[in-house]
């Protein structure tokens, strides 16, 4: 049974997939080698927990429980001599993220199972230099960014490892409140980016075409499809709507939709003109300095109302 983890990289995803083990009572140890990252994680870990106090969704008393399960480490041997699972969450390298599982599977003891957190790499790739039969102990568990709020976490069950070992996998993402997603085949993207950038194209297709404003056209996805779709599935909304209708809507309409196969031409003058977004101060909004931190209190403000509202329907 999986009790210690490891958490190889305290960036973006990382510090977040920490905080989330250790507030179910996990031991986590967090391994990050720049110095500036690795002294600043707890402080960011606080105030996210912080952040979730005050909005009702954790109890005050998790906020410490949660970081003494937390131990930094600056070395990656002590960090994961113990460890029953590790999960990298590293720059998205191949060369990086294999050489790192060389090293892990000369430090780890035999039982450990491997995870990266990749978004794009094919595992059979990142998994080269690995032995045959750690092979069998190594997969993808893909989480969503801010790690602590989104549910989702897709598991990659290829055919490389045995159900028993996958269920203890599964198993460990059920008890940490998440909502694993068993993913079969090898695919870039897995199942969350494919459908997200599906829905993508066609949003910055009209934006260039000029069909909406660009507050209408998020209006559009929030208070539309998006609206049902944080309670009810694809599928679910096809079978309730009737398959014949939507077989005929998708016969005149798939021809007229975006068949891009590059990100669109509007986005990628913005980046040359280094209009990334909120971290930028311009995107397809403008962000002032003065409101950037508000925008992204009320971004995981929302993210916890929805969440305590799906404590109702799943
Ligand atoms: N950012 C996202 O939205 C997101 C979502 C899902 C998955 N991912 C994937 O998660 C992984 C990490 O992404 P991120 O956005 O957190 O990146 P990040 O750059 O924010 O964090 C990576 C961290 O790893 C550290 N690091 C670099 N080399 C290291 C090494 N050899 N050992 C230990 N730590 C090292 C860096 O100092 C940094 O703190 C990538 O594979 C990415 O594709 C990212």
């Amino acid at each position: 049974m999986i009790q210690n983890i490891s958490v190889l990289g305290a960036g973006t995803m990382g510090h977040g997939i920490a905080s989330v083990f250790a507030m179910h009572g996990y031991r986590v140890n967090l391994y990050e080698s720049f110095d500036k990252v690795r002294e600043g994680v707890m402080q960011q870990i606080w105030s996210e927990l912080q952040f979730m106090v005050e909005e009702g969704y954790i109890p005050g008393t998790k906020v410490e429980e949660t970081l003494s399960n937390i131990t930094i480490y600056r070395e990656l041997g002590p960090a994961v001599e113990h460890a029953d699972y590790v999960i990298e969450a590293v720059p998205e390298n191949m060369q990086l993220k294999q050489n790192l599982f060389q090293q892990l599977d000369n430090l780890c003891p035999k039982h450990t199972i491997f995870a990266s957190n990749t978004s794009s790499l094919p595992l059979h790739e990142m998994t080269a230099l690995l032995s045959e039969e750690r092979k069998t102990r190594t997969m993808v568990c893909h989480w969503y960014n801010p790690a602590h709020l989104i549910p989702i976490a897709e598991l990659s069950h290829f055919g490389n490892m045995s159900e028993e070992v996958f269920n203890e996998v599964y198993e460990l993402y059920l008890r940490a409140e998440k909502q694993p997603v068993k993913v079969l085949k090898d695919i870039p993207g897995l199942i969350a980016n494919r459908m997200l950038h599906a829905l993508a194209r066609e949003v910055f297709s009209l934006i260039e075409m000029g069909a909406a404003s660009p507050e209408d056209i998020d209006k559009a996805l929030k208070f539309g499809p998006g609206f049902r779709s944080a309670t009810t599935g694809m599928l679910e909304v096809a079978d309730m709507g009737g398959l014949d209708v939507w077989c005929t809507v998708e016969n005149t309409l798939f021809k007229e939709l975006s068949n891009s196969d590059r990100a669109c031409g509007m986005m990628q003058d913005k980046v040359a003109a280094g209009k990334l977004g909120l971290k930028t101060g311009e995107g397809f909004f403008s962000y002032p300095e003065e409101i950037r931190e508000q925008v992204k209190n009320d971004f995981n403000r929302r993210l916890i109302i929805q969440l305590k509202a799906s404590r109702n329907y799943t």
